[in-house]
């Protein structure tokens, strides 16, 4: 079987790039016990029913439920609202970008807007991701969108998030205001099965609903409805996208590190952490992947910065992972990354067959010779050359090529990722599945907005500031 996904390493290694690349094929293979034995528990986690996300993609049966969702809409609906934070936004977001026209999103809601890359019959419909508390976007939103051709889908796993029940309150007020009692048929919960608000509110007012499994976490959950649902209404094959990460799930059961991506990805990048570069850059050489960076970006920050390690040491641990995109970021982050500190693993992804070309015209004098080539050519040739410049000075760089940018191909990359983090969390020894530190300001701002239980989180945090030094304050 060809693989959806090449991992080309060669210039991270020593024996690509010389010395200072300091990791060399003789450590990969020194990495392969602690490798297995990670890949061994993670999987000993998923067939346990622990750990949820691996088995998603076998999940047939909820995209016939999604279809059938789909079809029960009102016919006048044309846009929706996707409510949700961190894990319950980034994944669907990540794939709409990647899958749909660019102008699709823009176009007036009247015109047809065919379904994309081979998804589902029906209209595409608009979707909108409001997923801060930032009253910007969600305000301009209200004004421009209709409530009854808008369905809102509040996604929270827990239910209690702040920033999600914030908005969806409005939302749901804006939505009764003109459509009174047929606002439940406008209101769509992804969220635990059994507990929570929003499950009970849900319940309570008789809206569809779609679950999180109880052993996938939020930033795990994109090939689950929270990230299916947004995709199947924008029209994507979210057959495809399970497809593909069904296929490399086995290939990321491989038990020989070297013929394992996930585990080449994990591995990579602890040894060059060890080596003193803990700043993993993501650069997708393609704009439609921005937000798979930024996704990739919560995925290895929340589930590998962690104060204690497995055995409950605090060791406060975990690498910085940085968004890019090329070439843009050549000319912003691009001189760091070649003359800045030393410090930094830079992983470029590239799209082999990109959706769309533009030919550049012939043209006389010092752009002649541009003429006859594409912007794709273009790009691809920045790649390189940055890979290269980089390599010369002896700074490691990897590249992910995928295919072309379609629901299989983004469905396998998605799942590597994913599988990849797992991996890390055992080579980093750290439970990759909790995230204290987030559930702590979540703590704390919930007392600041009154929540009933947390009156505690309140007054410590008016206690502290009070007790900060005035005269750190610049006034005027
Ligand atoms: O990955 C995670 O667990 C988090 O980013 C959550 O997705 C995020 O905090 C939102 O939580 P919830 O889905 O409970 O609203």
């Amino acid at each position: 079987m060809t693989l959806p996904l090449q991992i080309d390493y060669a210039l991270a290694l020593s024996e690509g790039i010389g010395p200072r690349a300091k990791v060399g094929a003789g450590h990969l293979s020194e990495e392969q016990p602690r490798f297995l034995a990670g890949l061994q528990r993670v999987l000993e986690k998923v067939r346990s029913g622990e750990l949820g996300f691996w088995s998603l993609p076998q999940d047939e049966p909820l995209v016939d439920q999604l279809e059938a969702f789909r079809n029960t809409l009102p016919t006048e609906i044309r846009d929706v609202l996707v409510l949700g934070i961190g894990g319950s936004s980034l994944g669907a977001r990540a794939v709409i970008h990647a899958l749909t026209d660019p102008a699709e999103n823009e176009r007036p809601a009247e015109n047809e807007r065919p379904a994309q890359n081979g998804g589902a019959q029906g209209k595409a419909l608009r979707i909108h991701f409001p997923d801060n508390s930032d009253p910007w976007l969600l305000s301009a939103l209200l004004s421009e969108l209709s409530p009854s051709s808008t369905v809102a889908i509040a996604i929270s796993k827990s239910g209690g998030t702040v920033e999600t029940a914030a908005s969806l309150l409005v939302v749901r007020q804006w939505l009764q205001r003109e459509l009174a009692a047929s606002a439940s048929k406008h209101l769509v919960a992804i969220t635990d099965p059994e507990r929570g608000p929003l499950r009970a509110l849900a319940n309570e007012e008789g809206w569809s609903s779609f679950e999180v499994p109880a052993n996938v976490g939020g930033r795990f959950s994109v090939l689950s409805a929270v990230g299916l649902l947004p995709a199947q209404l924008a029209g994507i094959d979210i057959r495809a996208l399970l497809q593909g990460a069904r296929d490399m799930a086995s290939v990321c059961e491989r038990e020989t590190l070297v013929q394992n991506p996930a585990g080449i990805l994990a591995a990579l990048h602890a040894l060059h952490h060890r080596a003193d570069r803990p700043i993993h850059v993501l650069m997708p050489y393609a704009d439609a992947l921005r937000p798979f960076a930024a996704w990739y970006v919560q995925l290895w920050a929340e589930s590998l910065g962690k104060r204690l390690n497995t055995r409950g040491e605090v060791v406060e641990v975990g690498p910085t992972p940085v968004p890019a995109v090329g070439a843009t970021d050549q000319h912003a982050q691009g001189q760091l990354f070649m003359e800045g500190p030393r410090d930094k693993l830079i992983t470029f992804v590239s799209v082999k067959h990109p959706p769309r070309d533009l030919a550049i015209p012939e043209s006389t004098g010092d752009y002649a010779y541009l003429g006859g080539k594409t912007l794709g050519a273009l790009l691809d040739a920045e790649r390189r050359g940055t890979a290269e410049a980089l390599a010369r000075d002896g700074r490691p760089s990897l590249t992910v090529e995928i295919d072309r940018l379609d629901g299989y191909n983004l469905g396998a990359l998605l799942f590597v990722y994913e599988a990849a983090t797992a991996i890390a969390g055992e080579l980093y020894e750290v439970n990759a599945f909790d995230q204290p530190g987030v559930e702590e300001g979540k703590r704390l701002a919930s007392g600041l907005m009154g929540r009933p239980g947390y009156e505690d989180a309140a007054a410590e945090i008016t206690r502290a500031e009070a007790s900060r030094p005035a005269n750190c304050r610049f006034c005027g």
